[in-house]
């Protein structure tokens, strides 16, 4: 693809300025494509009724056909545009948690193109709550297709520099709005089928969504890339990894600690270079080993907000190999495990 100068524009995160707005969504409908800060991560939007740029969002990534792109909207009005046959239930969650991390699976309007679904008849749609992104999304007036802002397969991107990283001189331009709060993307609920399934835990947990829906299901197997039949292209496993290999650790919180401490040494006998992400209260206890550290933080939304960034600033330090554990598997904690898994290619080490 030909080089474009990618331009970074610093923006207001509460109160973002009209004019930089302006300019963002004039590059969105004249079909090119602009990275814009959400609460959960940085999206890179595209005009989702153009068919055009919503390809160039593909090359941009180097993200497969295969795997379809949320449509973001500003106004649950834009809802009909983009979805048909919504049930009464999309409205209903969509009065509770839009603006937010909460993304439904409908059915796809024939004005949405088929590129945008990786050719599926279902449409994912979201609402996102940054003032960024809905100062954006308002002014361009359009429906907006946005993946996350990183090459396909790595960590989402939670910073513009994260973006600028992995896209430069791939796309027209980066809003940046500071720091994503939130750090994982959203929670993805397929409303196309009589039972609603959770295909992605995220920002809007499981515990939450039962208030409302007693009886949803959370999708637990992933699949693998030579898999058949597959369902939601994005459950392929191998997806937010950093360059380093990622062992997660899973078992009794006692022996998390000793096993990867012996881990590590082993690791660092053999001459690779570890590094470990591990919560506050953990760190006093490897101090005494020659490894690189990322504090994740003292609690699940610590940790959600760090995660990515963590594992980009260990694959800057070229360890070989990333050490973490799982922080169990409720609340923000299963949208945590989700991410983990993933990072790990499904690989775990139980202790
Ligand atoms: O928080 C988020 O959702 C962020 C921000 C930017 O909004 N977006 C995001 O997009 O995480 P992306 O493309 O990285 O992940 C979207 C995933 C896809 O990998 C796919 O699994 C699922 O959403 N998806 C999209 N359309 C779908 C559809 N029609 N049916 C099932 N799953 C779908
Ligand atoms: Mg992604």
């Amino acid at each position: 693809m030909s080089a474009l100068k990618t331009r970074v524009l610093q923006v207001n995160p509460t109160a973002p300025e009209p004019a930089l707005i302006q300019e963002a969504a004039k590059i969105l409908a004249a079909g090119g494509l602009v990275a814009f800060p959400t609460e959960t991560v940085y999206g890179l939007g595209a005009n989702a009724l153009d068919t055009k740029a919503v390809d160039s969002i593909f090359a941009a990534k180097g993200r497969p056909a295969s795997d379809p792109i949320i449509v973001h909207l500003y106004d649950l009005a834009q809802l009909p545009t983009v979805a048909i046959n919504i049930p009464d239930l999309a409205y209903d969650l969509a009065r509770h948690f839009w603006p937010g991390p909460l993304t439904f699976v409908l059915q796809r309007s024939s004005n949405v193109p088929a590129n945008v679904s990786a050719g599926m008849s279902t449409v994912a749609v979201r609402m996102p709550s940054h003032p960024v992104a809905i100062a954006l999304l308002q002014a361009a007036n359009l429906p907006v297709a946005a993946p996350s802002a990183n090459r396909f397969a790595r960590p989402s991107a939670t910073t513009a520099a994260h973006v600028l990283e992995d896209l430069d001189g791939r796309i027209d331009l980066i809003l940046d709005g500071g720091a994503a709060v939130i750090g994982v993307e959203s929670t993805i609920l397929d409303l196309t089928k009589e039972q609603p399934t959770i295909l992605r835990p995220g920002g809007i947990t499981l515990e939450i969504l039962r208030t409302i829906i007693p009886d949803v299901e959370v999708v637990t197997k992933h699949l693998r890339a030579d898999d058949e039949g597959i369902e939601a292209p994005g459950m392929l496993l191998k997806h937010y990894s950093p360059r380093a290999e990622l062992l997660l650790f899973n078992g009794i919180q006692s022996a998390l600690l000793p096993a990867m401490r012996t881990y590590a040494l082993q690791q660092i006998e053999q001459g690779r270079k570890v590094g470990l992400l591990l919560p506050d209260h953990e760190q006093s206890s490897v101090a005494d080993l020659p490894v690189e550290i990322v504090n994740l933080g003292s609690n699940a939304s610590e940790v959600g907000h760090n995660l990515f960034s963590a594992m980009r600033l260990l694959d800057q330090a070229s360890v070989d190999v990333i050490m973490v554990h799982g922080f169990g598997q409720t609340g923000l904690s299963l949208a945590l495990w989700d991410r983990l898994l993933r990072a790990a290619e499904g690989h775990i080490i139980e202790v």
